[in-house]
């Protein structure tokens, strides 16, 4: 970084044999003092930039109406330029008088800037472009290197980075060597995100569900606000967080959330879930700079028809069993009740029979043959004594 001896002495032995020259590095920003020599500051000075006059002291002074000839500071016969932009970049050259000598002075001014495109603070997977400038300087040599001292060469004044990761966040340092003095100049980069959520949550009704939004600590200096919604109005209040950062809002019976744990990631409980509560909850961030990102997470609350279904089934089948038993136990009594009745009747037949053999003589008598079939068919009471027919008939 410090410049090389040898070229200072050429340099300064050039310049005076040349009647005076200085070459200045300075960053945009800074402030550059340029003297005129010997020049005396109360005869006539003209300062120029680029063969152009910015200023002027004859009786009264005298000032270009550009930004430079505006800005610039003249104390004695040394010129200043404040707030250095690469504009200001070039050829400045004094002309005054030591006596009734003139006298003149020239200075070189090479601004070097260095710069993150669209911004020091991006988002995450987006592209960046780091440029390192030394203005009119064609022989300048570039090279960025990232906080790990990774180098990155390019044969230009920018390096491009695709897609950008939070690990990309931090300090870059480009270095420029030019006339064999090495400049260095830092850009701080951030880049925002991403926002990481589970894809979704499953609770059971009633049970507690973790809404979890975590963002690299990076980003988290850079946060403006950031919360919670709901895509259903469901009447739920989450809270907000300021930039701060801190969750500002009061816990209820419904959400409750860590004030004080606030890291880097907004998390947020649900409890007491209904089936209600189910759908996609957003978390979103706001950033300083105007950008925002946003995860969602998809709430499921478990149907009861799962926990309950296996108990119906349960049921369905001790039914089931119950009926079998019954019929079982239906056909069983009525395959008894059958037997019992055969066996009756056949003691019943029996019984006629052992009857009739005993009293053929006395029925014989009476004309009634024609009603023997129908006795055998039957089941009767022992028939009551025959003139009580022969009566009704
Ligand atoms: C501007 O550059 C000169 C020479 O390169 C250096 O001495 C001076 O300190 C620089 N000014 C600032 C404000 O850095
Ligand atoms: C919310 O409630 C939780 C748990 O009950 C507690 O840890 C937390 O500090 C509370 N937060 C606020 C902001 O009151
Ligand atoms: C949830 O909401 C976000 C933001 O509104 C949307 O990008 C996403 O596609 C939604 N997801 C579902 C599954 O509806
Ligand atoms: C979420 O971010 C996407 C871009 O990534 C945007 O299109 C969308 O509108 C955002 N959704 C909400 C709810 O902010």
């Amino acid at each position: 970084m410090a410049p090389s001896k040898p070229y200072l002495w050429i340099c300064l032995a050039l310049c005076v044999a040349m009647g005076g020259c200085d070459v200045f590095y300075n960053k945009t920003g800074d402030v550059v003092s340029m003297d005129c020599g010997t020049a005396n500051s109360n005869k006539p000075l003209t300062w120029y930039h680029n063969n152009e006059q910015v200023i002027r002291v004859l009786t009264t002074t005298t000032r270009a109406k550009t930004e430079l000839g505006k800005k610039v500071k003249l104390s004695e016969s040394t010129l200043k330029v404040p707030s250095l932009k690469t504009a200001d970049s070039g050829n400045y050259k004094c002309t005054g008088q030591d006596g009734n000598r003139k006298v003149t002075r020239e200075h070189t001014v090479y601004v070097m800037s260095a710069s993150a495109s669209p911004s020091e603070t991006v988002l995450h997977s987006t592209d960046l472009t780091l440029t390192c400038d030394i203005n009119n300087s064609p022989t300048a040599q570039i090279r960025w290197m990232n906080k790990n001292k990774n180098t990155y060469e390019s044969p230009g004044k920018s390096i491009s980075l695709k897609s950008v990761k939070s690990t990309d966040s931090g300090r870059w340092t480009c270095q420029i060597e030019d006339n064999k003095r090495v400049e260095t100049l830092v850009v701080d980069i951030a880049v925002l995100g991403p926002l990481t959520s589970p894809a979704e949550v499953t609770v059971p009704p009633g049970g507690s569900a973790d809404l979890t939004c975590s963002l690299p600590s990076v980003s988290l200096p850079h946060v403006e606000t950031g919360g919670w919604s709901h895509d259903c109005p469901s009447g739920l209040k989450f809270p907000t967080l300021q930039r701060g950062p801190e969750w500002k809002g009061e816990n209820n019976s419904r959400v409750t959330f860590n004030k004080g744990n606030l890291k880097n990631d907004f998390k947020v409980t649900l409890n007491k879930v209904r089936h209600t509560d189910k759908g996609n909850y957003t978390c979103t961030v706001t950033f300083k700079n105007g950008q925002s990102l946003n995860t969602s997470v998809m709430l499921k609350v478990e149907v009861e028809k799962t926990i309950e279904g296996p108990k119906m089934n349960l049921w369905i089948w001790v039914g089931a069993a119950a009926a079998l038993v019954l019929l079982i136990g239906l056909i069983i009594i009525i395959v008894l009740i059958h037997r019992r009745n055969k066996r009756m009747r056949r003691k019943v037949r029996k019984l006629r029979s052992v009857r009739q053999g005993l009293t053929p003589k006395n029925y014989c008598q009476c004309d009634r043959t024609d009603r023997q079939p129908h006795a055998g068919k039957r089941e009767r009471p022992p028939p009551l004594p025959r003139y009580q027919y022969d009566i009704m008939d």
